[in-house]
C-alpha cells in the first residue's frame, strides 16, 4: 500500500501552488486547523478558490493516506471486489476518487459529488490530464436534500463529521440506497469520529449490511466506555508541508476511523483485528484484537518460534487467524 500521493496528483498540486504566497496558504491553513478543532465543519471556513488550496496543501496529503489505508484494507477482505463505478460523496478536491483509482483499476466510471462551489472547482483543476479522472462528472449535490448516484463503491470520507447527529441515520440512509456494492465511510480518528462510525455502522447493520472491515463480524460493537476503535497511517510531509504547517518532523501519523460493508454476505474466515499497536517484550508479544468473540489479548511468548516470527510483523490494522 503506498499512501503517498500518485505523482499525476503531486504534479497538479504543485502546478497549483504556483506563485501561491505561503504565508497566506499558512494562515488559511491555520484557519482551517482552528475550525476543525472548534468542531466545525469545512464550509464555515473555506469558501473560495485560495482556502481550497489550502486544504490541499495542509489535510489532502493526510486524508489521501487514510483512504489508501482503507481501500487497501478493503481490497484484503474482499480481494474479488472489482468496481466499475465509483462515487465519492464530500469529495472535497476529489482526494478519495485519486485513492480509490489506484486501488481498483477496473473502475471506468467516477462521480464526484460535493456542495461546496470551490472545491468541486479545484477538483477539476486537479483531474486535468489524468485520463481515468478528468472525465468524472462532477455534481453539486447536497447530501441532506439529495441522493447521490448509484455507483458499486460509494465512498465518504471525513463527511460525517460535518453533518449533524440528528441528521447523521438520513444521511447514511442515503448514501447506503446508492450503493450497488460496497459503502467506505471514514472519520477522523477521534471518540467523535468514531462515535459517528459506530452509529453508522449499526445503522447499516439493521439495513441488511455486512461489515468488511475493521471489524471481522456483524456482532455488536464490543468496545465501550471512554475507549475508540481508531488506526494510524504514517506519511511523509513534503516541503511546503512543513512550511505550511510550521513543522519540524518529516512525517505526520493520521488517525481515522472507518466502516466499510458490503450488500453481499461475507466468507468469514475467524479473524481477529489488532485494533492497537502490538507491544513487544522480552517475553513475548501482545496483541490487542476485536473479533467475533470480543475483544481479547493474544500473547505469544518468543518460545513458539514460528508463531512469534508470524506475528512480529502483523501491524496495527491488520488481521490475523484468531484462536477458536
Ligand atoms: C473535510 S472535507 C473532506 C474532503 C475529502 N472527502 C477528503 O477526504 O479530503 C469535507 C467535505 O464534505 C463536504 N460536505 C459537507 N457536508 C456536505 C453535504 N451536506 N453535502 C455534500 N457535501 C458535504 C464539504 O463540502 C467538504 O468538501
Amino acid at each position: 500500500m503506498n499512501s503517498a500521493l500518485p505523482p499525476a496528483l503531486k504534479a497538479r498540486i504543485e502546478a497549483l501552488l504556483e506563485g501561491v504566497s505561503r504565508k497566506a496558504l499558512a494562515s488559511k491553513a491555520a484557519i482551517i486547523s482552528q475550525g476543525y478543532r472548534a468542531g466545525g465543519g469545512s464550509s464555515a471556513t473555506i469558501a473560495d478558490e485560495a482556502s481550497v488550496i489550502a486544504y490541499v496543501l495542509s489535510r489532502l496529503p493526510a486524508t489521501y493516506a487514510a483512504a489508501a489505508a482503507v481501500f487497501d484494507a478493503t481490497r484484503v477482505a474482499a480481494p474479488d471486489f472489482s468496481p466499475k463505478t465509483l462515487c465519492d460523496v464530500g469529495t472535497g478536491p476529489g482526494t478519495a476518487g485519486w485513492a480509490a483509482l489506484e486501488t481498483w483499476n477496473a473502475i471506468a466510471q467516477v462521480t464526484m459529488a460535493d456542495f461546496n462551489p470551490a472545491f468541486l472547482r479545484v477538483a477539476k483543476k486537479l483531474a486535468v490530464g489524468t485520463p481515468s479522472i478528468e472525465g468524472a462528472s462532477v455534481i453539486a449535490l447536497n447530501l441532506i436534500d439529495h441522493a447521490p448516484p448509484r455507483a458499486d463503491l460509494v465512498t465518504s470520507s471525513f463527511v460525517l463529521a460535518e453533518i449533524a447527529i440528528a441528521r447523521l441515520n438520513q444521511v447514511v440512509g442515503r448514501l447506503w440506497s446508492a450503493t450497488n456494492e460496497v459503502l467506505v465511510l471514514i472519520e477522523p480518528g477521534t471518540p467523535a469520529g468514531f462515535e459517528r462510525i459506530r452509529a453508522a455502522r449499526k445503522m447499516l447493520i439493521g439495513e441488511g449490511a455486512h461489515v468488511l472491515a475493521p471489524c471481522t463480524h456483524d456482532r455488536e460493537c464490543p468496545i465501550t466506555g471512554t475507549d475508540w476503535c481508531h488506526f494510524s497511517q504514517r506519511l511523509p510531509r513534503s516541503r511546503d508541508h512543513l512550511k505550511v504547517k510550521g513543522a519540524s518532523v518529516p512525517f505526520e501519523n493520521e488517525k481515522y476511523s472507518y466502516i466499510v460493508v458490503t450488500r453481499g454476505p461475507v466468507a468469514r474466515g475467524n479473524l481477529a483485528r489488532i485494533i492497537a499497536p502490538p507491544e513487544e517484550s522480552k517475553a513475548g508479544i501482545s496483541l490487542p484484537l476485536c473479533a467475533e468473540r470480543g475483544l481479547q489479548r493474544a500473547f505469544v511468548s518468543r518460545r513458539q518460534r514460528d508463531v512469534f516470527a508470524l506475528l512480529r510483523k502483523a501491524k496495527w490494522g491488520d488481521t490475523i487467524l484468531s484462536e477458536e
